[in-house]
């Protein structure tokens, strides 16, 4: 039986021309939502825009779906997103926040407009797409939008990287863009839970062009192509899927893996262990002996996230 749980609802899927957004925009359109596939086609660098990515994919899907093939990168864009989906389809139920440019280089290489870029691209155009949809959505939710429980709500999805929670080598602009949407996934998922819209980050892993281009530089980098090569975007969409049903209404504020048919719950930083003394300050001798003696121990391993998943990935 076909599984048509999104009928009715609206949805933008940024990046959903390639990869992981295409297999997104793909299953949405099959549980019957409308889908605005937001891509503008360009390199992995993001430069050469091609139309034709998002309008091919628009065209191919099952269901009502519109093509909108510029650069999300920008609010001007975000508000015409937003246009787009209140005129074309009459609300706006689900944001997804997948595109995403690589611009790699060593920390001490990093160039300016590199950074700039990336998390203009990167982090900015989600803020600017969050922004705009959130008063929107705001608005829905007192009007009871569809009424009774069925369309009074939203989702919003921020498509993240263990790159920004772990770190990686020469990815200074990207990790930090990565880590950026997890702090706007909290503050979206804090303000918009009274209006019912949940917000929620996940971090995928799977075959894609990105996944494509690695050049190992070691075994262990010819071990993650080969792992990850094997790995279909469709398990990501398959649960981003699950966090847009009605079942899902209250999962929000969360940090989320998929690598196939695992799913990861990340733990989320906050205080595991405490010094303190009253009524005096610290000298650096008390210090360096408190924290070798009650910190130590517990610190985060530094290791990138290539060598945190380096296991065999179950598909
Ligand atoms: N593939 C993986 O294993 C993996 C791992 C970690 C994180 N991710 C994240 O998952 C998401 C999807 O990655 P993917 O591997 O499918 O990459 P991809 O390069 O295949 O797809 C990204 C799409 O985003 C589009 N895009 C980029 N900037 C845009 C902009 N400003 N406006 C409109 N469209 C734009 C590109 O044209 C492309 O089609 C990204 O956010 C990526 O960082 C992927």
């Amino acid at each position: 039986m076909t599984d048509m749980s999104l009928e009715g609802r609206v949805a933008i899927v940024t990046g959903g021309g390639r990869g992981i957004g295409k297999a997104i925009s793909e299953a949405f359109s099959k549980q019957g939502a409308a889908v605005i596939v937001a891509d503008s086609g360009g390199d992995i660098d993001g430069a050469n825009e091609n139309a034709t990515i998002a309008e091919n994919v628009a065209k191919a899907l099952p269901g009502p779906a519109q093509a909108f093939s510029q650069s999300v990168a920008s609010p001007e864009a975000a508000n015409e997103l937003i246009e787009m989906a209140v005129t074309e389809f009459g609300g706006i139920d689900i944001i997804v926040n997948c595109a995403a440019i690589l611009r790699d280089g060593l920390v001490f290489k990093g160039s300016t407009a590199d950074w700039d870029a990336v998390i203009e691209n990167n982090l900015s155009a989600a803020f600017y797409l969050i922004r705009a949809a959130t008063p929107v959505m705001r608005q829905q939710f007192k009007d009871n939008r569809g009424e009774g429980d069925a369309y009074n709500w939203g989702r919003i999805l921020n498509l993240g990287s263990t790159a920004g929670l772990y770190g990686n080598f020469g990815q200074a602009n990207y990790a930090s863009a990565k880590a950026g949407l997890f702090g706007l996934m909290r503050i979206t998922a804090l303000e918009m839970a009274r209006s019912q819209v949940t917000c929620n980050y996940v971090a995928p892993f799977a075959h894609s062009r990105v996944t494509d281009i690695i050049e190992p530089a070691n075994d262990e980098q010819a071990e993650y192509k080969d792992r990850a090569m094997r790995v279909s975007p469709d398990h990501v969409a398959n649960f981003i899927s699950y966090l847009c049903s009605s079942k899902a209404g209250d999962v929000t504020g969360q940090v989320f893996g998929v690598r196939g048919r695992e799913v990861f719950l990340f733990n989320q930083p906050r205080p595991i262990e405490t010094i303190s003394q009253a009524g005096k300050d610290w000298t650096i001798d008390e210090l360096a002996s408190a924290v070798d003696s009650n910190f130590k121990e517990q610190f985060t391993k530094l290791e990138t996230d290539l060598e945190a998943f380096n296991t065999e990935p179950i598909v």
